[in-house]
């Protein structure tokens, strides 16, 4: 799992939030047309995205995205503080850590052989026993390989209009 080094405390967020579209990424502006969709990925605080998202216009879409929770506060604050009622958010659930990924292959290394997905796969014929004994090991595996990654799109998406 990768670990921010600069951590989001106040002085590292303040820093960032001096950034602005013209002094970060000025090469990008004049490619930028209304109705664009961009992806912010480590959006920070948010101040270049919402540069961006104003760019873009109505019409557009700026997607940013970040790990960290305090970053998305300072991102949905510094929308609020521009009144760009657009934001929206919407979190993932992730398995990426060891602890989790042998949790979470292991709970389908059993699943695979002894729940309604198996009797599913065995009575429908995409499946026979040799072949899931082969996926329940593979989630096994999957799940104490250092690089294993799970996200899950788990729906809270807070809207407000
Ligand atoms: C230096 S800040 C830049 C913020 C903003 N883009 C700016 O230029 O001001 C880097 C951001 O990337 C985020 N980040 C770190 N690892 C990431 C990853 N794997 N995927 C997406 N964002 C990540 C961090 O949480 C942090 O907010």
């Amino acid at each position: 799992m990768t670990r921010y080094l600069h951590g989001h405390a106040a002085s590292a967020l303040a820093s960032h939030a001096t950034r602005t579209a013209e002094n970060s990424c000025g090469c990008l502006l004049p490619e930028l047309r209304p109705g664009m969709r961009l992806l912010d990925i480590g959006s920070g605080p948010g101040t270049i995205t919402c540069d961006l998202a104003e760019r873009v216009g109505g019409s557009g879409l700026v997607v940013g995205v970040d790990p960290a929770a305090d970053a998305v506060v300072a991102g949905r604050a510094e929308a609020a503080r521009r009144g760009d009622g657009r934001w929206r958010e919407l979190h993932l659930g992730t398995y990426a850590t060891g602890e989790l990924t042998a949790w979470w292959g292991g709970s389908w290394a059993v699943r695979v052989l002894e729940s309604r997905f198996a009797e599913e796969a065995l009575g429908l014929g995409l499946a026979d026993r040799a072949e899931l004994e082969a996926i329940s090991a593979a989630w096994r595996e999957w799940g104490a390989h250092p690089d294993a990654v799970f996200v899950i799109a788990h729906g809270e998406l807070l809207a407000r209009v």
